[in-house]
């Protein structure tokens, strides 16, 4: 059995790591490989990231990150990856990372996403330049992690964000909010797999709740803190769609 601990939104402070280490010393006996959903700093400082990795640096199952948007918000987010590239977290950005467990490898392509909102509603490229550019680079974001999904050669495939792909989990968040916590090219760009995407998770939206899906019948689950209500939700990974993403811990 494959299991994937995953957990977004832990807005770190500086100086929470030796209270927060505790909760994720044993996570690899519960998976096999954990992800974080981004906002893992409260407001990208660099104290804050120096927490981050004193929370998740030298844990015995691999770490697989996004960052969010909370980790962008002093433009430090190059170091912020840097730091914790050297404390052993891999980064996604675009990008991905396989990990090999129980023999079986398990291929994860990720990357922050950004705003835009859902079809119908969603920013286009119209208007104003500014108005362009913000949809352009909701569609931009989009477009890379499905090049990176579509990269993956791998038995198990999971799509990690920050920003949601579906309204779905986004319930409980207030309607106006919608455009700002997830972009519906997510979506398409997990559903463009020629292989299907085993499970998505992303973070970002506190207020939403856990269980989703794509329009091509992907798995979403929001791991925002708050959501799971734990220090990190295991999910099972199984061939068969009925037990996939059954929630273990
Ligand atoms: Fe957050
Ligand atoms: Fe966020």
């Amino acid at each position: 059995m494959v299991a994937v601990a995953a957990v977004g939104d832990l807005h770190v402070e500086a100086g929470a790591g030796p209270r927060l280490r505790p909760l994720f010393q044993r996570a690899a006996n519960d998976a096999d490989v954990l992800l974080l959903a981004g906002d893992l700093t409260d407001r990208g400082r660099l104290a804050q990231a120096e927490a981050v990795c004193e929370v998740f640096g030298g844990l015995d199952l691999p770490v697989v990150a996004v960052l969010g948007n909370h980790d962008h918000d002093h433009d430090e987010q190059t170091r912020i990856t840097e730091m914790l590239t050297d404390v052993g977290v891999t980064v996604l950005d675009g990008s991905v990372a396989t990990v090999v467990a129980a023999g079986t490898t398990i291929g994860i392509a990720g990357g922050k996403g950004f705003a835009g909102g859902f079809a119908g509603r969603s920013a286009e490229i119209f208007g104003e330049n500014e108005m362009k550019a913000f949809a352009r680079h909701g569609q931009r974001t989009a477009e890379l992690l499905g090049t990176a999904i579509n990269s993956l050669d791998t038995e198990w495939r999971i799509a990690l964000t920050h920003y949601a792909p579906v309204p779905d989990t986004l319930d409980g968040e207030p309607l106006e909010l919608y455009p700002f916590l997830g972009n519906h090219h997510l979506a398409a760009a997990i559903d463009s797999s020629a292989v299907p995407v085993t499970l998505a998770v992303h973070g970002h939206a506190h207020y939403g709740r856990e269980c989703g899906v794509t329009p091509g019948g992907t798995l979403v689950r929001n791991v925002a803190a708050p959501v799971i209500a734990a220090p990190y939700a295991v999910y099972r990974l199984s061939a068969d769609p009925g037990t996939t993403a059954v929630r273990l811990l």
